[in-house]
């Protein structure tokens, strides 16, 4: 396969994108730059206007890296920050959403659709609403499951508090009847195993990492190619420890990743948060606005 001029960027809160990047790594020829922002992890409990700031930063770094297109690997920032910061930037820049709902909808039989995911993402209402414009018959049940992203990144993926977290979650969407689940937090593919053991076989789980990473492998086919044949190259950085997130990736991996860069980002008290995303975005009108994710 060939390779285009400048690699790609992949970021999430966590650890989670790392689902997204092993397709990608599987699927396209080109540099990685992922970013991990753990200072900040969990996103899901975040306010919008944080989660439009934390991404906004991450972008704005990958850019400086001279990333050609940003994957958001992050259901959170696909859902709350994505239709604005895509406002701002030049670049191509792909969510986890979309694929998601794609794959769903091919693969439901009764139109019952069962998604867990963050607070936040299912307190958006992006899931909904995009059901809503490509599938308007199917019947949605978002969960929000506050309690998997802590767990995964303390590298808790099997065990009791594992089980009964999956439970408390689970049991009602089964119980409800959904015949395809949608595995809708990037984190959430690390408690595969677990999923499958409780939902059974009859349920079908969507994770969207491999329609995502198709969606960026047909963008790429449309761009010339400029050399042949490279070995492509992978970075990590992290807004926390770089160590803790090698740590935690070699467990989910299976490999060590060889270097993992450490970056601080600018902390803003709520005023100077609210003035910041004003500037940035000057139809931006606060966090109770949501007129902007529609
Ligand atoms: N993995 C992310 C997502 O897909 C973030 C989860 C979190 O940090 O709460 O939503």
């Amino acid at each position: 396969m060939q390779k285009k001029q400048a690699p790609i960027g992949i970021y999430d809160s966590g650890v989670g994108g790392l689902t997204v990047w092993l397709a990608l790594r599987q699927l396209i020829n080109e540099d990685l730059i992922y970013y991990g922002d753990t200072a900040h992890v969990p996103y899901g409990d975040k306010s919008r206007d944080q989660i439009l700031l934390y991404s906004h930063n991450i972008i704005h770094f990958l850019e400086e890296k001279k990333v050609l297109a940003v994957v958001a690997a992050c259901n959170t920032s696909s859902a709350l920050a994505l239709p604005v910061v895509r406002v701002s930037s030049g670049m191509p820049i792909f969510g986890v959403i979309e694929p998601a709902v794609e794959k769903a909808i091919a693969s439901t039989r009764n139109n019952r659709v069962g998604i867990i995911a963050t607070v936040g993402t299912v307190n958006s209402g992006s899931y909904q609403r995009s059901f809503q414009q490509f599938a308007p018959s199917t019947e949605v049940f978002a969960q929000g499951c506050p309690k998997l992203v802590p767990l995964i990144e303390r590298g808790e993926v099997e065990g009791l508090l594992v089980n009964q977290a999956l439970h408390e979650y689970l049991d009602s969407l089964i119980d409800w009847g959904m015949d395809t689940l949608v595995l809708g937090c990037t984190h959430y593919p690390f408690l595969l195993p677990a999923i499958k053991r409780i939902v059974g076989e009859h349920i079908s789980i969507v994770d969207p990492a491999w329609q995502t990473a198709k969606n960026v492998y047909d963008w790429l086919q449309g761009l010339p190619n400029v050399e042949e044949h490279e070995v492509p190259s992978y970075q990590f950085w992290v807004s926390g420890s770089p160590e803790e997130f090698q740590k935690r990736a070699s467990q989910f991996l299976g490999f060590t990743l060889a270097q993992v860069g450490g970056h601080n980002q600018v902390e803003l008290e709520p005023r100077e948060l609210r003035d910041f995303l004003g500037q940035l975005w000057p139809a931006w009108r606060g966090d109770q606005d949501d007129s902007m994710e529609k």
